[in-house]
């Protein structure tokens, strides 16, 4: 039987790019990949430009698929997949600090809490790469610096985005992030220089954050990871 692992990504930008580059480097080791991913994960993995290399990495064979939550319904009946032995590993990386809670309290009513809560009920080894362990630098998706963008008569960005997320109304442009693919074909067309992919901002983890993560690394059947590679390294061995 072939090796086949199920990668959960929730909505969180932290490890995003190492996640993805992750699931490449097992599928390329001969391993099957299920993505499942949660509402928010699909936006945000737009959003960065890096929602097609996961459904590349992810399109094939059974059980080598891109599960989204979108399309599950209530239920997640594919989550339950969890119970046929197919899975060695139940991996969420990047786990957002929401999903970290429904981990930690029980709670399954998303694809993904409910993909971790019954990897726990069926024994099968549940990774949990967190978003929120430490203060970070976090880069941001598309978005406009207001201090230079002064409304230049028309928009050349907002005129040649491929994806219309771009709209300018007389004075500013507004991105609508739910749109974005991140491909970045608008930032060298602003004259003034506005726009940018991957502003840092810092994120510091709250105490609330501390006391989940804590409350998860005393479960049995988790395994918390600082990085995606980490898991990696011990999927491969
Ligand atoms: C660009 C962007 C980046 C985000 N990054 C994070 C993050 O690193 N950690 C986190 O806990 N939430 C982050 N969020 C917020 C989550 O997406 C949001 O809480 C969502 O409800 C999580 O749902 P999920 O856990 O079902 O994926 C981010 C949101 C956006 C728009």
């Amino acid at each position: 039987m072939r090796r086949a692992v199920a990668w959960a990504f929730t909505g969180g930008a932290h490890l995003l790019p190492e996640s993805v580059e992750a699931v490449e480097a097992l599928v390329d080791r001969g391993v099957c990949v299920t993505a499942y991913i949660s509402a928010a994960g699909e936006e945000v993995l737009r959003m960065y430009g890096l929602l097609d290399r996961v459904v590349r990495a992810c399109s094939g064979d059974y059980p080598r698929e891109v599960v989204f939550e979108r399309d599950e319904g209530k239920s997640f009946p594919r989550a339950a997949r969890v119970f046929r032995g197919l899975y060695e590993a139940v991996v969420v990386s990047p786990a957002t600090q929401n999903t970290c809670a429904k981990i930690a309290y029980g709670i399954a009513d998303s694809l993904v809490s409910t993909l971790a809560s019954l990897s726990l009920k069926a024994r099968v080894r549940l990774w949990v790469v967190p978003t929120d362990v430490k203060e970070v630098v976090a880069k941001m998706p598309l978005t406009v610096d207001r201090s230079l963008c002064t409304g230049c008569g028309s928009c050349p960005p907002a005129e040649s985005c491929p994806q219309e997320a771009l709209s300018w109304d007389g004075e500013v442009v507004r991105v609508n992030l739910l749109k974005c693919n991140g491909c970045g074909v608008c930032i060298p067309l602003c004259p003034k220089g506005s726009l940018s992919i991957g502003r840092e901002v810092v994120v510091k983890p709250s105490s609330l954050n501390m006391e989940i993560l804590e409350k998860i690394r005393d479960m049995p059947g988790v395994w918390v990871a600082k990085s995606p590679n980490e898991v990696v390294k011990a999927i491969l061995g």
